[in-house]
């Protein structure tokens, strides 16, 4: 893709996390915070509107050692779970999202944090740029699932015969070995075609089910709302 086709993405992505973060954070709010490239903005944009307002009591935990680091360079308060198990917004990316707001996250190996950051968040809002949106999960993305290194042989054999067609053990970039989570885990891509909305629960819950797994990139019903970005700096709200 050419700079302008990045520009285009990057604007996109921008445009859900500025207008998200504006709609939902203020003041002495707890904020969850992901990962990825479209969280860097909104990160980006609650440390300015913290500044720009004077905001001294917002909180932050992280998903990621990726998004502690995006904290910290906002200049806004880094917390965790387990000083701050309530939070009231959680602001995190997707890597595909249907008509019914459930995502597939994890491209980033961090979707086992997330889900747990989000969970654990009054609101869950996702940002994405248009082409996440694909109608239906499943369409152009596997599932992360997150496994115990000493599982991932079983468990690539227990999602098989969960009806899986594909899969994959993720490898780091030139082959070096596996991805490695934060959680020290390995990361299987488990494809298993278009996944209907109606079904999303059941199949989150099925793979989570495998000994070995410790959680899946799949988000059923966990998200309020999706910022939908457009690479004319515009966006939509799907609720
Ligand atoms: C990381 C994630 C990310 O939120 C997801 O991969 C989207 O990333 P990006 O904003 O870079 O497209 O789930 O585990």
């Amino acid at each position: 893709m050419s700079s302008n086709g990045n520009e285009g993405v990057n604007a996109a992505k921008r445009a859900a996390a500025y207008a998200a973060v504006e709609a939902h954070a203020g003041e002495g709010m707890r904020v969850g915070v992901g990962s990825g490239s479209t969280v860097v903005f909104a990160a980006e944009r609650l440390g300015q509107l913290a500044k720009e307002h004077g905001w001294t009591s917002v909180v932050c935990v992280p998903t990621s050692f990726q998004s502690q680091q995006l904290i910290v360079e906002a200049g806004l308060v880094l917390s965790d779970l387990n000083q701050t198990p309530e939070l009231d917004v959680a602001f995190d990316g997707a890597d595909e999202i249907d008509g019914e707001l459930n995502a597939i996250k994890g491209g980033g190996a961090a979707h086992t944090q997330e889900k747990l950051v989000a969970a654990n968040a009054k609101t869950l809002i996702l940002l994405v740029d248009e082409s996440k949106d694909t109608g239906a999960l499943g369409t152009k993305w596997a599932v992360p699932i997150e496994v115990l290194p000493g599982a991932w042989v079983v468990a690539k054999a227990a999602l098989v015969k969960a009806g899986a067609t594909s899969v994959v053990l993720r490898m780091a970039k030139a082959k070096a070995g596996p991805v490695v989570t934060d959680n020290g885990n390995f990361v299987l891509d488990a494809a298993f075609g278009v996944i209907a909305a109606a079904d999303v629960a059941g199949l989150e819950a099925k793979i989570n089910n495998i000994p070995g797994v410790v959680d899946n990139g799949l988000f059923a019903g966990l998200a309020s709302e999706v910022f939908i970005g457009r690479s004319d700096g515009s966006f939509e709200v799907r609720r």
